[in-house]
């Protein structure tokens, strides 16, 4: 927003774009009769009573609400990425990869590979924002451009969302207070309502259920990663999301892809599961460290995946029997 339209538009449009604005009003003391005024016209019949009493003129009030705006406004700015591309680098023994990556939001890619062969490397380098300064060499552009140092900085933190296998909080904080300090720092509309949400939405991911109350270091790795998930979703505004391993994490892992999916992210994940595999578009295969291969779903493995899904069900309800302290007796085949 320009300057001028923050001083000139509506304060209810002002109000409606950034809640936060009615805090500024309220620490100024400043009070309207009518939504549909200005911010100058609110100022206007002020008095030197009002400057006197806090501290400051009309200038000086007009510039630290301007910049209050447009810092917000910079803020919770959400970077639109239309495409991310890893270009090919070298693998373990400095050979040339065989392809790139090209993903679009929307999209879901899994990548493959045995153990040690670099996934996770991978994943690192999309989240490092890699120009060829990584062992592997990968150059990764967003919007097909190189991101230079001015777009790091602008973005910060908000570009790549992660979630990865070894997930614990070591905060001293309640789940619903970190949650709300999440919500309030991105200038959620009604933050309230929006952690509700995430808390229940976490809770259908994970088996055992916690309450708002629980203390963040009480929560499980399965629990502490289905919490990151749903604020992932629904708080956090990183338009790439980055997963490492989410089977292992105990969490209903087909709910918690479509919960990122349906918010039009490019997501990432590394995985060895052949569910997730055939639930995403494409997969990249890494071999000695290098994508060798990029495959993408077909419709007969997509027939195939419902034939593993009713194997996976018979393991899931086996864990369950045995979880909940089932015994097999020596009649049961
Ligand atoms: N192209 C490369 N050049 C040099 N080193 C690499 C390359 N790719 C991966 N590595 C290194 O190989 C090691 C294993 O990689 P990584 O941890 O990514 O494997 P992974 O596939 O995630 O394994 P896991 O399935 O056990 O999680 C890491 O130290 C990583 O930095
Ligand atoms: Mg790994």
């Amino acid at each position: 927003m320009e300057t001028d339209e923050i001083l000139h538009l509506p304060i209810s449009k002002i109000f409606e774009t950034y809640p936060v604005a009615l805090d500024f009003f309220k620490s100024f003391g400043l009070e309207y009769k009518d939504n549909e005024q200005s911010f100058l016209q609110t100022i206007e019949p002020l008095t030197d009573d009002y400057w006197e009493l806090y501290g400051t003129n009309k200038e000086e009030l007009i510039s630290t609400f301007t910049d209050f705006i447009i810092g917000i406004s910079n803020f919770t700015a959400v970077q639109k990425v239309e495409t991310l591309e890893v270009i090919a680098g070298v693998d373990k023994s400095g050979k040339h990869e065989e392809c790139s990556l090209f993903l679009r939001p929307g999209e879901i890619t899994c990548i493959v590979g045995p153990t040690g062969s670099g996934k996770s490397r991978l994943l690192s380098d999309i989240e490092w924002l890699a120009n060829t300064d990584t062992p592997t060499k990968r150059k990764v552009l967003i919007n097909g451009k190189l991101p230079d140092d001015d777009f790091k900085n602008s973005v910060g933190g908000k570009l790549v969302a992660q979630i990865t296998q070894n997930m614990n909080f070591v905060l001293d904080l309640n789940v619903y207070d970190f949650l709300i300090l999440h919500a309030q720092s991105r200038f959620l509309d009604n933050p309230e309502h929006k952690v509700t949400e995430v808390i229940a939405l976490a809770n259908e991911l994970c088996g055992e259920k916690f309450s708002p109350d629980t203390p963040l270091t009480f929560l499980s790795g399965g629990q502490s990663r289905a919490l990151m998930i749903a604020d992932v979703a629904c708080i956090g505004q990183a338009p790439i999301v980055l997963i490492d391993e989410i089977e292992n994490a105990g969490v209903d892992k087909k709910k918690a892809l479509e919960l990122l999916v349906n918010k039009e992210k490019i997501v990432l994940m590394a995985t060895h599961d052949p569910l997730l595999i055939l639930l995403a578009d494409q997969r990249v295969i890494i071999n000695n460290g290098g994508m060798s291969k990029l495959l993408f779903t077909s419709e007969s493995e997509r027939k195939y995946y419902h034939k593993l899904e009713e194997l996976d069900s018979t393991i899931q309800a086996a864990r369950q029997f045995f979880r909940m302290g089932g015994e097999l007796s020596c009649n049961d085949d």
